[in-house]
């Protein structure tokens, strides 16, 4: 019998879990996949998707987001950035508390679960902010993908630079805890050294590889000494990377972003402010080391750490798309002072094709991408059922065409800041279709806005 939500995929060349491609079909019912095959019957499908000449993949699982709903909607919400999503290929999110309120109570969390079950196109996750007041909620709050500390880089009640409550964090329940690992004393002493200095490259300075190490060495230690589950976010500097390549507890995972992997130091002369980001963007040196490491294992997956900003706040000029990234001259800019300029940069919309584009220009394979961005998360995070293209698992899909190059163009952007540090860039592997639990949510540049997400559960 025909579902009437069923859904046949004819002729993609799919990606198996193996790491192998099928040219073949796949039926979907029931949002999730029925079966996998060189031919399915036409019959059996309410509705059919021609992939001729399309890669099909599993949908990204983005482990770290910052998608500012609430209090800060003038950046992003969770409707604009589950569109992003959805043009991206990232089919499921995990996101930061550093919203306002801050997430830190089962209340913040309900009050977003609810927010994104009436807004987000892709399903989604959320962490729960840890803070010095070590709230009862922080051990009991559901459904989380863990714990959140910010060990550096951040202010307000977020911020946990002391060991002595660190270890405490670590010390009680048994939860993940992800870690932004910079080093908030030698940030702040650095800043003062370099103070008044206006060159916007001065951030790689003062948040320098030490303050990431010193702080990556400390979370390693905590989790260490009570083999706590710990997962270090955005690694950003070789020497992490070689830390972590000597000795790396079975308990331990970690993620690099494609900007940490694609843009260096040289950035801020390109693009400026668009180029700031904490941990901030290292040097080619780095960039080969992490390179390395991911393709090694060592570093276990990549995030985007989406984190937009407005044109303004980046003292940007909103009329001037930068098409190539020579074109962004200085009288286009408002000049901030680059200890004003937030930090972060919007990344949904072009991780998958930056990295698909690595892989057809032969720096990694298409599998090794599929795995670094959706099957590892799976794996880490304990998400059943997705990450892979396989039967019985969810019908979290994205077909991409890797045969064509496309520029990143401003105005294409779904995210609701307006711009990427990658515009100009000219990617292949851009998603042609986007499936959420068997839904299309996106196709040739069509979004279908009552496609709704489902929460994800952890484990
Ligand atoms: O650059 C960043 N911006 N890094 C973070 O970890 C936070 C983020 C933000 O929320 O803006």
């Amino acid at each position: 019998m025909v579902s009437p939500s069923s859904l046949l995929i004819r002729q993609a060349r799919i990606l198996l879990p193996s790491g192998e491609f099928l040219q073949g079909d796949v039926l979907i019912a029931g949002g999730t996949i029925r079966e996998i095959s060189p031919s399915i019957a036409d019959a059996q499908a309410s509705q059919i998707i021609d992939a001729t000449g399309l890669t099909l993949l599993p949908g990204v699982i983005d482990p770290q987001v910052h998608f500012r709903e609430p209090g800060l909607e003038h950046k992003e919400d969770l409707a604009t950035a589950s569109r992003a999503c959805a043009r991206g290929g990232v089919t499921s999110f995990l996101e930061m508390p550093n919203t306002r309120p801050l997430t830190t109570t089962q209340a913040a969390l309900d009050d977003k679960l609810a927010r994104a079950a009436q807004k987000s196109l892709v399903n989604y996750g959320f962490f729960i902010g840890a803070t010095a007041e070590i709230l009862p909620d922080l051990l009991t709050a559901h459904p989380t993908c863990g714990i959140k500390v910010f060990m550096g880089s951040m202010h307000g009640a977020l911020l946990l630079d002391q060991e002595d409550v660190l270890d405490k964090i670590f010390s009680q329940g048994d939860r993940l805890i992800a870690v932004h690992a910079e080093d908030q004393a030698r940030i702040a002493q650095r800043r003062q050294q370099f103070a008044g200095n206006l060159d916007p490259a001065i951030h790689s300075i003062i948040q320098d590889n030490q303050a990431a190490l010193n702080a990556t060495q400390l979370a390693l230690k905590l989790s260490t000494k009570y083999q706590r589950r710990l997962h270090i976010l955005h690694m950003s500097t070789a020497e992490e990377a070689e830390l972590l390549r000597q000795d790396k507890p079975n308990w331990v995972t970690a993620e690099v972003t494609p900007q940490h992997l694609l843009l260096n130091t040289s950035a801020y002369e390109k693009i400026g402010s668009f180029a700031k980001m904490n941990p901030p963007l290292r040097s080619p040196h780095d960039q080969e080391v992490l390179w390395q490491a991911l393709l090694d294992g060592v570093i276990d997956f990549i995030a985007t750490d989406h984190a937009p900003h407005t044109l303004a706040e980046k003292g940007q000029a909103e009329e001037v798309p930068i098409s190539t990234p020579s074109e962004i001259s200085s009288a286009d800019t408002v000049f901030l002072e680059p200890a004003n300029v937030p930090s972060g940069m919007p990344g949904v919309e072009t991780a998958l094709p930056l990295m698909l584009t690595q892989a057809m220009q032969g720096k990694c394979t298409v599998a090794q991408v599929a795995n670094w961005m959706s099957a590892n998360v799976a794996k880490a995070y304990k998400i059943s059922n997705k990450g892979a293209i396989a039967v019985g698992y969810d019908a979290d899909l994205v077909l991409v065409d890797l045969n064509h190059y496309h520029e990143v163009l401003r105005s294409e952007l779904q995210t609701k800041c307006g711009w990427s540090p990658f515009e100009g860039w000219n990617l292949t592997g851009w998603p042609v279709v986007t499936m959420v639990n068997g839904q299309i949510a996106f196709e040739r540049g069509q979004f279908f806005d009552h496609v709704r997400g489902k929460p994800l559960q952890f484990g």
